[in-house]
């Protein structure tokens, strides 16, 4: 008889284990049914087998994450489309990796995965096309302290820079002296970012006038608008003023960026920066296509957890038109970069050539927990469309799982309808790279 010992368990097995385990609870269909039928209270989980073409797959519904936001640090307080709750990230990071392990997101976002994984003490890589992306996370790895903000603001304001041309009216959004204050702080950033003197001040303050641009509330830039990550156009604005008789008031640049500061460090300790000082040191940021990622090197990869672009739901690039006009950035080429297919077919060819570099960098054992979005009002399930396209490019599937904070025992939970077209759901395909 062969004796194993605890640690001839590989890492792969281990993380297989453990994530039925967390997914199932250790419990069978009848052990649920019957925890149901007790009335006792709190979460639940549904595990069907279900065959997707010659694939046999476990699919578990439950309530595995809390969706209440404040449950997360108040660094994730960034607003970015279609992005995703870091409870999802915490999940897979806690469960699949260990301190020190490399988590990876190839359509980065608002970095949501890596802040995540940042906050835990693992190593972190992100990839993202639109260059925003980068502006928006980076910062959060590495934040200042609001001291250094504030001396920082107050040396911007006191120094004349030379002006960044603008040919843009932007008058029906701000007040004349506040677009003096933002044409100010953008030539400012450019300068720095140009001479590449830009350093982690200029770019936490640069992350914040970002999202401060538009919104509803005086803790924005512009008169009343649709919030930084949907911005309207120049058009649609000066309809709003009408509808609305209002014309842009004075906004305080500084103290606007301050308080959003503030509220952003509210839950950065001391040992929460001395945990992600190393990881921002050893971070990866690249600005890739998904399908091509030549700063991240192979095998090099734990764990990851992403959300892509999801058929024409999103146009990244129009929501983002005033953001790449603070930043300088090239609009039109971030427009014919960005995926935003509109055919299934389309989107399957991006997705199985993702899925292909996503297998290149991940280690032995290595885990993907790829969410898709409800679209077309659950007509495409997109987890069905991914599913093979893993396989094909040599995936195991570990298993489906859809996260939903309501459902009923009497539902079909593969056919699943109830609150699944809200924003409380979400459907995860999981891959594990085989061997060790
Ligand atoms: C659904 S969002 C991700 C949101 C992210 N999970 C978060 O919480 O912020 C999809 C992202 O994919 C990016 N993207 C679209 N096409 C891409 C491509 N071909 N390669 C890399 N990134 C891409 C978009 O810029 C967008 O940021």
């Amino acid at each position: 008889m062969v004796s194993v010992s605890a640690s001839a368990v590989s890492r792969s097995t281990e993380r297989s284990a453990k994530l039925h385990a967390a997914l199932g609870k250790g419990l069978d269909v009848q052990e649920e049914l019957d925890l149901l039928d007790s009335g006792a209270q709190g979460r639940s989980i549904q595990k069907e087998i279900v065959q997707l073409g010659s694939a046999e797959v476990p699919l578990y519904v439950g309530e595995y994450w809390e969706s209440k936001q404040r449950s997360s640090s108040s660094l994730h307080e960034v607003s970015y489309r279609a992005c995703f709750k870091a409870n999802l990230p915490r999940f897979f990071i806690e469960l699949l990796t260990l301190p020190g392990e490399r988590v990876y997101d190839p359509f980065a976002g608002r970095g949501t995965t890596l802040v995540e994984a940042a906050l835990l003490g693992r190593t972190i890589a992100a990839n993202d096309i639109n260059p925003l992306s980068r502006i928006l996370s980076e910062p959060r790895v590495s934040p200042p302290t609001q001291s250094e903000v504030a001396s920082r603001l107050s040396e911007i304001f006191e120094s004349t820079v030379s002006e960044l041309p603008n040919s843009i009216d932007l008058s029906m959004f701000y007040h004349d002296e506040t677009l003096k204050d933002m044409l100010h702080l953008r030539s400012y950033l450019w300068t720095r970012r140009e001479s590449h003197a830009e350093d982690y001040i200029d770019k936490w303050i640069r992350m914040i006038a970002t999202n401060r641009l538009t919104g509803h509330s005086p803790g924005f830039f512009s008169v009343y608008s649709l919030p930084p990550n949907q911005a309207v156009t120049a058009d649609a604005q000066i309809k709003i003023n009408e509808k609305l008789g209002q014309i842009p008031d004075r906004r305080d640049v500084q103290a606007i960026i301050l308080k959003k500061s503030k509220s952003l460090l509210s839950d950065v300790s001391n040992q929460v920066r001395s945990l992600m000082e190393p990881v921002a040191h050893s971070a990866i940021w690249s600005n890739s296509d998904s399908r091509n990622t030549p700063d991240v090197p192979s095998s090099s990869i734990s764990l990851v957890v992403t959300s892509p672009p999801f058929l024409d739901i999103v146009n990244y690039a129009a929501d983002n038109w005033l953001r790449c006009w603070f930043n300088a950035i090239d609009i039109e080429r971030i427009e014919s970069q960005i995926s935003v297919p509109r055919k299934i077919s389309q989107w399957e060819n991006v997705m199985r050539e993702t899925m292909r570099e996503l297998f290149r960098v991940l280690c032995d054992g290595g885990m993907v927990a790829f969410e898709v979005g409800e679209v077309r009002k659950g007509k495409v399930r997109l987890e069905e469309h991914v599913l093979p396209l893993g396989l094909e490019v040599g995936f195991v599937c570990e298993a489906i799982m859809i996260n939903s904070q309501e459902f009923t025992k009497t539902a079909n939970i593969w056919g699943v309808k109830n609150n699944l077209g809200g924003t409380n759901s979400n459907r995860i395909v999981i891959f594990r790279k085989p061997g060790d």
